[in-house]
């Protein structure tokens, strides 16, 4: 048991794969119901399967997070269907539109999507749980930030940009909420070879990138790894799911405004 979620319910937003798919697994493990939003392209349903296979109940809700009234809805459907709200965990995210390189310094449409979907649709969808959570006098939100809010790695100027911001939006709201009892922090992962690091190398490969032409992937993904991180080896999902379950559980209850690193010791501060 890493925290009791028992009689807890929980949106994840991104939740159809990658990191959310993790973090809907181990919180649903710990006893939380899921309700699992992301894109109507998504894998939704299948992790919808998962969690109802762990014994918990699971909702499957198309959103887009750049889309407020369907932010508010999806906040409302769940509320409605299941009674109550604990736990928000945003954690859809871009690396940048379609096409991007590390490369470039940000064309305009990275800018925009990064900002929109890290950022903005965070925010959005934050705003439209916090009058439950204040009425409840409890809650608890769990941004998805990034090491790359910490630590900028090479080339990744918008990214970085929308990274930082999620930890200043974590401190400033969670300031504000302390007063409803409400718990705002963000968990930092640093390296996980999902669709958003499987989808980086591809455009790099396209582009005709030396470092990556050529070589397995993940071989090049796990060499530049070993070379930022004392422990060598990438995280995993549930990694991630692990450190979010225990911020959203009361066993975290004194803790709030933080931005917590799961990144193998790349970042120490
Ligand atoms: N993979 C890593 O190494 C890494 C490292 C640090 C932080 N992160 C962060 O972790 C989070 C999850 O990343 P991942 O690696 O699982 O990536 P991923 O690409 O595998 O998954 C991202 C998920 O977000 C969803 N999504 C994208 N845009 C959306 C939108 N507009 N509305 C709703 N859902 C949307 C996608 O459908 C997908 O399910 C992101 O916030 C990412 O920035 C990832």
């Amino acid at each position: 048991m890493i925290a009791d979620l028992t009689g807890k319910t929980a949106i994840v937003t991104g939740g159809g794969q990658g990191i959310g798919r993790g973090i809907s697994l181990t919180m649903a493990g710990q006893g939380a119901d899921i309700a699992i939003a992301d894109l109507p392209s998504g894998h939704g349903p299948d992790v919808a399967k998962e969690v109802e296979a762990l014994g918990r109940k699971a909702m499957v809700i198309d959103l887009d997070v750049t889309d407020k009234a369907q932010g508010a809805a999806a906040i409302q459907r769940v509320i409605d269907d299941w009674g109550h709200l604990d736990i928000l965990v945003n954690n859809a995210g871009v690396a940048g539109a379609p096409g991007s390189l590390p490369t470039q310094p940000g064309r305009d449409e990275d800018w925009e999507l990064t900002w929109r979907v890290n950022v903005k649709g965070l925010a959005d969808l934050t705003a439209a749980a916090l009058p439950h959570f204040k009425e409840r006098n409890s809650g608890k939100v769990v941004n998805i930030a990034s090491v790359a809010g910490r630590a900028p790695l090479y080339n990744t100027v918008h990214y970085a940009t929308t990274k930082i911001s999620v930890i200043a939006y974590t401190q400033a709201l969670a300031k504000e909420m302390a007063q409803y009892n409400v718990n705002v922090n963000a968990v930092c992962p640093g390296r996980l070879y999902t669709q958003f690091w499987e989808e980086w190398m591809d455009n790099r490969e396209a582009a005709g990138d030396k470092a990556v032409v050529g070589r397995d992937h993940h071989e090049v993904f796990e060499d530049a790894l070993k070379s930022v991180m004392p422990l060598g080896r990438e995280q995993s999902p549930e990694d991630i799911g692990a450190m979010v379950a225990f911020l959203a559980s009361e066993s975290a209850r004194n803790i709030t405004g933080q931005s917590i690193q799961v990144d193998g010791g790349q970042v120490m501060v």
